[in-house]
């Protein structure tokens, strides 16, 4: 298994290019099932959590020929059911059920189980595919929808955590071919949301009010393979803008999403960072410790909770105390004890982290447990004094693509190092 040998305290200059975004790309993929006319998605990442979905849909009989950043789909016929096999390596599997159940009217996707961040339920998406007339069971561990037909209707979505970035557009996906009009309440506003949303209608579907809490759906009889450019990753793009104020740096992104950054670029600015927007190019720098900062992680517009851990990171050098407060997943404070091993001082108290910042961080032998903690790690490993080693780095493959290779171009001595045998 690979690890990440990181030797820290270099401050990160010089230009970073944003990739394609992962969690807009997989919704894409997915949505390529409602049509049988070939679809081409540029802007990809090259990313395990793509080359999964690109596993699944061939295993569905779909025809998937990716060629570097590009992709096209070609579902004539899908047939069969998402294995556990496929389904465990990844969540956003389940991205497949809405899409087959709305061109087929039946969808067998295994359950995906629970992950390090939370018990992750799968109910609003179950509830959605019902309101549109799916019966639904949950059977031996999978997931069996099937519709005579499906019909709009008036689907409240919100959870108890607030609104699900996965149900509204697994439940958008499932009502674009059925008859009659659908209106999604409580729907999530990602960007990912919107992006799939624009994406869907370019294929010939009819939806409006994307990027607000309700959605409406006008049902279509078929939709068109169209070619189409996914999005820049806003995460990614956070976590660099984290990689060049932690180590007291200057990162000029390329391609960045800045649009969609305003709730990461904001408390990087309370902090003291320096952010200068030109067109598609975001320059961030800062060459102080960071002021403390209350962060609560909200749905979009709110703080992302994909960031929290980088942030995390941050203020763990930041001059006095900061807050942070995850109401989102209920376990995603795994990075706070890697960070304590490198002299962090984080205390949690339920959902709520208390950072007393501290001058400097110490390279220590660490472990990632979910992808955000890991690139948190990473992120204090450059800062740190002395040497970092990360251990379970598949997660970081999962999510940033060429992340030591980008690190490097900037200033990082980051290298992978391979151990055999090792668990
Ligand atoms: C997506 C992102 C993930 C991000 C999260 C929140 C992908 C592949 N993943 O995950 O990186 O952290 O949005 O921005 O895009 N919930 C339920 N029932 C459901 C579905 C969700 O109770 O049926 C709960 C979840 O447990 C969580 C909250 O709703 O507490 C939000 O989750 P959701 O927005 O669905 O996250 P994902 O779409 O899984």
């Amino acid at each position: 298994m690979d690890k990440l040998v990181i030797s820290g305290g270099h401050p990160l200059h010089g230009e970073v290019k944003v990739s394609g975004s992962k969690n807009a790309a997989l919704p894409l993929m997915a949505a390529c099932l409602l049509t049988d006319e070939p679809c081409t998605l540029t802007n990809l990442p090259d990313l395990v959590d793509i080359t999964t979905m690109t596993e699944l849909l061939t295993y569905l009989g779909v025809g998937a020929e990716r060629d570097g950043n590009r992709i096209t789909i070609e579902a004539r016929k899908p047939e069969g059911e998402a294995p556990y096999d496929i389904v465990r390596k990844m969540r956003a599997s389940y991205y497949v059920l809405g899409p087959l159940l709305s061109r087929f009217r039946e969808a067998k996707i295994s359950l995906p189980g629970g992950c390090a961040i939370g018990a992750r339920p799968i109910d609003l998406h179950i509830k959605g595919m019902e309101k549109l007339g799916a019966e639904v069971a949950v059977e031996e561990g999978y997931v069996h929808a099937k519709a005579a037909k499906l019909e709009g209707s008036d689907i409240h979505l919100r959870g108890t955590k607030g609104p699900s970035v996965g149900a509204t557009i697994n439940v958008m996906m499932a009502a674009v071919l059925a008859e009659g009009q659908t209106k999604i309440i409580g729907a999530a506003a990602e960007p990912e949301v919107c992006i799939v949303a624009g994406f869907l209608n370019k294929m010939g579907a009819k939806i409006a009010g994307y990027g607000t809490p309700e959605i409406t759906i006008q049902g279509v009889k078929r939709l068109s393979g169209v070619e189409f450019e996914n999005m820049p990753d806003r995460i990614e793009a956070g976590t660099y803008a984290v990689a060049a104020t932690i180590t007291r740096g200057r990162i000029i992104l390329r391609n960045a999403p800045s649009a969609h950054m305003g709730n990461i670029i904001q408390p990087l600015l309370e902090a003291g960072g320096e952010i200068e927007a030109s067109g598609k190019h975001l320059t961030v720098s800062m060459m102080r410790r960071p002021s403390p900062l209350v962060i609560n992680t909200a749905p979009y517009p709110g703080f992302p909770t994909d960031m929290q851990a980088q942030f995390m990171a941050w203020l763990s050098l930041g001059e006095g105390t900061s807050i942070v407060a995850e109401n989102i997943f209920e376990n995603r404070f795994m990075q706070a004890m890697e960070l304590q091993r490198m002299g962090a001082e984080i205390t949690i108290q339920g959902t709520t982290a208390v950072i007393n910042g501290t001058d400097h961080l110490s390279g220590a032998e660490v472990m990632a447990s979910d992808l955000r903690a890991s690139a948190a790690l990473v992120l204090a490993g450059l800062a740190a004094k002395g040497t970092t080693t990360v251990s379970r780095i598949y997660h970081l493959d999962r999510g940033y693509e060429g992340l030591e290779q980008k690190l490097a171009s900037v200033g990082g001595e980051i290298k992978r190092v391979s151990v055999p045998g090792d668990e």
